[in-house]
């Protein structure tokens, strides 16, 4: 099936609207107050901050590409959280890396604006620069560094990123956890890793994580309004700060491990939010 952000002529929010219509439509819920992007290591989430009202297969909805890599679901969920508002769980990231351009990937982001999100949760698993990070620690993104040359900007949209990952909602994840620490993230293009000199580049000009998602997603967040919160779990050390050669086997292995925990850390986080 194509997929109509493919054409170029179209304006991605009119579809961005006609998503968040079908996902009225299909959950029957008017409004979905926050949206959560759950990444590597993250998506037992969803099970723990409410009750599912509904999931959707992500090809349903108009704009949603089927997820390129297992691990990661493709179905968008729609959660009832016990203070009454609902999340939208959007399982079906489109990365950078797969070269279908930047609307695909932030998509789901202007898709949970059109329906009514005021909050973006934006997770995932990436590599870790300050060598104090074990495999496992989750770390609150305190900025990011755009390295993919790419924007979800189109035209002449200056748009200030001043206090892009909130400071109120880095707060309030820390009265969950008072030891969350807090880095810059950089994002690649991927999906090759990086390597060890890319990630001395990163650590000089101000980056403490590594990863493939995220910095275009939170760019068209703040474009559309949205208050963001971004997590990382530090799935490995980033390349040559680690010893020993990098693998997705590894990542995979070290989401598993830590799902449980940092599942019930960012449920706690919603349950504040
Ligand atoms: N680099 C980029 N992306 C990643 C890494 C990494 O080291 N680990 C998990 N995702």
């Amino acid at each position: 099936m194509n997929n109509p952000l493919d054409d170029l002529s179209v304006n991605p929010f009119e579809i961005a609207s006609q998503a968040a219509e079908v996902i009225r439509q299909k959950t029957s819920v008017e409004s979905h107050e926050i949206a959560l992007t759950l990444g590597s290591g993250w998506a037992k989430a969803a099970d723990l901050i409410g009750e599912t009202v509904a999931t959707i297969p992500a090809t349903e909805i108009p704009g949603f590409s089927k997820p390129a890599l297992a691990g990661h679901i493709g179905n968008i969920r729609s959660i009832k959280l016990p203070n009454g508002k609902h999340a939208l769980v959007l399982g079906a990231r489109t990365h950078f890396y797969e070269g279908h351009g930047v609307r695909r990937v932030v998509h789901g982001v202007r898709t949970a604006a059109a329906a009514g999100a005021k909050t973006m949760i934006l997770t995932n698993g990436a590599g870790g620069i300050k060598d104090t990070w074990k495999p496992g620690t989750p770390v609150l993104i305190s900025d990011h560094i755009n390295l993919t040359s790419a924007s979800p900007l189109e035209g002449a949209t200056f748009i200030d990123l001043t206090d892009l990952y909130s400071a109120k909602l880095r707060e309030i994840a820390k009265t969950v956890d008072a030891t969350l620490d807090e880095g810059v993230y950089c994002q690649f293009r991927g999906p090759q890793y990086e390597t060890p000199a890319e990630v001395q580049m990163a650590k000089i000009i101000g980056g403490h994580i590594v990863g493939m998602s995220t910095a275009l997603e939170a760019i068209a967040a703040r474009q559309s309004g949205l208050e963001i919160l971004g997590l990382s779990l530090i799935t490995n050390l980033a390349a040559g700060i680690q010893k020993t050669p990098l693998s997705h086997q590894e990542v995979i292995e070290a989401g598993v491990a830590a799902e449980a925990r940092i599942s019930k850390l960012l449920a706690e986080i919603v349950s504040k939010l």
